[in-house]
């Protein structure tokens, strides 16, 4: 008999949904699998306002063409911000601010270049009870990538020292330290945690080959902080919930002289994270982790409905509309039968 699962559906806290033909492509593929997904804010025009989440939730929901799916609004935070915008955002049903550190990844071009001059904006974010969500790496150049992310921690606990009933998520955590000083915070400070950085380390991106499609912000590292992350996701703390980062550019934006950072990982995540926790005889916590502690940290209620696995392997698409997925070609040995 084929072993199944049946879990509660899950959601998806962070997810790049883009615009246009891609965000076509991609947004049945989540829907697919997830009740509810965290659309980010860094579209070529970003998402900066209520108004602009608003019409941004409409396309995705459009693209989508599945009623069960609800996008979960961002805004993006940066210089030009202001506390009123906050407190519209918030009306507009917008629940969580991105700051990215002015050009660390992908469309950050426009970001935040001084933590502490924002102190008003995290202030407002804080009374009207909006989550900040950061990528946690710092904007420097002299710094490596390799260092980016720990670099970043002060500002985190300056974020947390000043701002002590701020609602804070530390997004796709990729080092060890990361981890400890996360674990270590109070409970309104959690992290979420990528499918890749469970699998890949720097070798898997520029080990042998070049590997565009592993290539990705935060670089992964070293495999004592995937074990470091692992053990975390493992150990089921509720402080580290699933959060895919899904990036897809186009085949020709990665395989090129200057490849685009993200990995499009949403047809392949929620079965290869069934196929992480069985590997480490854990089964028993993959739905706390990709359907309870996200939403009890955003205090949103439970997904009711249900979505079932089977031990069945499948070998994944070389491409979705000239996008390459995570472990293009390669096996799984979970996957989704029952949307
Ligand atoms: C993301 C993207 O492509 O938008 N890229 C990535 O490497 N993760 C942006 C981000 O989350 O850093
Ligand atoms: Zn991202």
């Amino acid at each position: 008999m084929e072993e199944t699962i049946t879990i509660r559906r899950p959601d998806d806290f962070h997810v790049h949904f883009r615009e246009g033909g891609i965000l076509s492509a991609v947004a049945p593929l989540t829907a697919d699998h997830f009740n509810r997904a965290l659309a980010m804010p860094n579209t070529t025009d970003p998402i900066r306002t209520g108004e602009d989440a608003v019409q941004y939730r409409d396309q995705i929901r459009k693209a989508a063409r599945n009623e069960l799916f609800e996008p979960l609004m961002t805004i993006k935070i940066t210089d030009g911000t202001t506390p009123a915008v906050i407190v519209k955002a918030k009306e507009c049903g917008v629940i969580a601010g991105k700051a990215y550190p002015v050009g660390v990844t992908t469309n950050a071009q426009e970001g935040v270049s001084d933590f502490k001059k924002l102190a008003p904006i995290f202030s407002m974010m804080q009374d009207v009870g909006m989550v900040l969500s950061l990528h946690g790496e710092i904007s420097n150049r002299f710094v490596s990538v390799f260092k980016k992310e720990v670099k970043f921690l002060p500002t985190l606990k300056w974020l947390v020292d000043t701002f002590p009933t701020l609602k804070i998520v530390f997004e796709h955590v990729s080092t060890k330290e990361a981890v400890y000083e996360v674990s270590m915070m109070p409970d309104t400070v959690a992290a979420t945690v990528t499918v890749h950085h469970l699998f890949l380390t720097t070798d898997d991106v520029l080990g042998s080959y070049i590997l565009p499609h592993n290539f990705c912000k935060p670089i992964p590292k070293t495999a004592e902080d995937r074990e470091v992350i692992r053990d975390a996701v493992i150990q089921g703390s509720g402080k580290f919930f699933f959060g895919s980062d899904s990036a897809p550019h186009v085949k020709m934006r990665k395989e090129c002289g200057s490849g685009a950072a993200g990995i499009f990982s949403a047809p392949v995540v929620l079965a290869s994270l069934a196929q992480f926790f069985d590997e480490h005889n854990h089964m028993e916590r993959f739905e706390d982790f990709v359907s309870r502690f996200g939403a009890e940290f955003y205090g949103l209620p439970l997904n009711t409905e249900t979505v079932a696995l089977s031990k069945s392997k499948w070998v994944i698409p070389e491409e979705y509309d000239s996008i390459v997925p995570f472990m293009a070609n390669e096996k799984l040995l979970w996957k989704v039968v029952k949307q």
